[in-house]
């Protein structure tokens, strides 16, 4: 039986309309009601079941009993009662055409997932238009809040700019790709050469490219859960299939090994770690990460591995790369400057092929080409690349007793698990905390609605868990980058919005 759950029934009733998830939320937009694509998105791959108000629209604009679309009367048929469709153009070649042809995002797009900039900051942006101030703990963007690029570093970028006018080496400068390799050695990464070198207009676009390259419809990849949804998107819009494998919160959110084993299929291709994490802001140890190695060895996996915070790490931990400890394995490191060297403007990020190529020829061949089509990254990004990871790291004051970073950090984990019904694990690294509330107390069934309504009452922007592909509507993501005076007012304000919050 198809149409069990509300997922099934409205895929059921979709397909029987020939409706796409877009018409929804142009449908209820025609109606005068607000109906966001992420949330469309998640009743249909049955993440979140949608409210009574919103059923209500669902079931008028599809034409559907209530009964049956909320699964209360399951043995009744859909009964589709006619909806409204607009009128084909006129075929007289001689009358105008007044309607204009409507232009649609691609289908490929139906699931993408992106709500680190999504409909709350929407919201939040309009908001702004109006003339509302709002204080935003949601995107891990240093510059804005008075984290400075090094002086050296724009200087030489200023220095170098004009020879950087033309296009580089589709991989990137010579200078650069050499101090990414020596930061590599520096890592311990095994076998890694100057031609197993990337850089990309950030670790974005190398995200994208990788999976671009690997993955071919239906092909399985393993990414934690929360994650940084970006590896999830660029999964699923190269028609691959992501497979979300649990970070445990009781465990100080190191992956569930166990979880991740069991959702293995021969269609698993490879395996995505984000390690320092964001959303969580955990740091893995050499053990964890030693039982993660293993289960790839095991399965023959491909490990991608993200680790753009990894000259963020406070209260004396240190970053072990995972492919330090698989020669015999293939893997890719993700890095970058944006988040170390606070110029995630100047969008400059590498990856760096590692331990046994031989197994990965092919993709390499596909990396190249991709590679290639994009010509190069940015030319005066990659001119400081050398300069940025020699020498002084002015980000390490930030991160160590006294420095902006872990003060803010100490301040908001206690701020945050001092209201009642929020708790939260200790970040060891970034400027990222994930802290849990208590959905019972609050009733929170939406974590949408509860980053909204927190937004509405309070002007705090904050992103839902679910924009992390945390399946449950019980955590959020606080950014705790700005200064010290905006986030004791936030923590107030929140505390204050919790004390007296109950989801309708
Ligand atoms: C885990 C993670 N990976 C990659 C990125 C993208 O970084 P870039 O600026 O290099 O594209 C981010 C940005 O927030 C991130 O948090």
């Amino acid at each position: 039986m198809r149409n069990h759950t509300f997922s099934d029934r409205l895929g059921v009733i979709l397909d029987q309309r020939g409706l796409k998830q877009a018409d929804l939320v142009r449908m209820a937009a025609e109606r005068g009601k607000k109906l966001g694509k992420s949330q469309v998105s998640q009743y249909v791959s049955g993440k979140v079941t949608p409210r009574r108000d919103v059923l209500e629209l669902l079931t008028s604009i599809l034409g559907v009993e209530e009964d049956w679309l909320d699964g209360t009367n399951p043995a009744a048929e859909p009964a589709l009662a006619p909806i409204f469709t607009p009128a084909p153009p006129s075929q007289d070649p001689t009358q105008r055409s007044t309607a204009m042809r409507e232009f649609k995002k691609s289908s490929k797009l139906e699931n993408v997932l992106y709500d680190v900039r999504g409909p709350v900051v929407d919201e939040a942006a309009r908001m702004e238009a109006e003339g509302q101030r709002i204080l935003k703990l949601n995107i891990g963007n240093p510059a804005p809040f008075g984290f400075r690029t090094p002086d050296e570093v724009v200087s030489d970028m200023r220095q170098q700019l004009t020879d950087c006018e033309g296009y580089s080496d589709s991989r990137g400068l010579f200078s650069a790709r050499k101090a990414i390799m020596q930061y590599a050695q520096l890592k311990n990464l095994p076998n890694v050469d100057m031609e197993g070198i990337y850089t990309g207009n950030g670790v974005s676009e190398l995200i994208q490219l990788c999976m671009q390259a690997l993955l071919d419809n239906g092909d399985e990849i393993l990414i934690p859960s929360p994650d940084y949804p970006l590896w999830t998107a660029c999964a699923t819009l190269a028609g691959g299939t992501p497979v979300h494998y649990l970070c445990d919160e009781d465990a100080g959110w190191y992956p569930d090994l166990a979880d991740m084993e069991s959702k293995v299929t021969p269609r698993t291709k490879a395996l995505v770690i984000i390690n320092p994490n964001n959303p969580t802001g955990a740091v893995y140890p050499r053990e964890v990460l030693e039982e993660i190695a293993e289960l790839a060895r095991r399965h023959q996996l491909m490990i991608f591995s993200d680790e753009i915070y990894d000259r963020l790490c406070m209260d004396g931990e240190k970053h072990v790369s995972i492919a330090s400890l698989v020669p015999d394995l293939f893997c890719v490191t993700f890095s970058g400057l944006s988040k170390s060297h606070m110029v995630a403007g100047y969008r400059i990020g590498w990856m760096v092929l590692s331990g046994n190529k031989r197994c990965a020829r092919d993709f390499v061949l596909g990396i190249n080409m991709l590679s290639n089509m994009r010509l190069c990254s940015n030319v005066p990004a990659q001119s400081i690349v050398q300069t940025a990871l020699g020498g002084y790291q002015s980000v390490e004051r930030y991160v160590e007793p006294g420095g902006r970073i872990l003060e803010q950090r100490d301040y908001v984990y206690e701020a945050l698990n001092a209201i009642d019904g929020v708790t939260a694990v200790k970040p060891k690294a970034a400027f990222y905390i994930f802290p849990k509330i208590d959905a019972k107390k609050f009733n929170i069934t939406d974590d949408e609605q509860f980053a909204l309504d927190l937004l509405h009452e309070k002007r705090i922007l904050v992103t839902r868990g679910g924009g992390f592909n945390w399946d449950k509507p019980d955590h959020f993501r606080v950014v705790y980058l700005p200064r010290m005076g905006v986030l004791h007012e936030c923590m107030e304000d929140l505390a204050d919005f919790l004390s007296d919050y109950r989801q309708a």
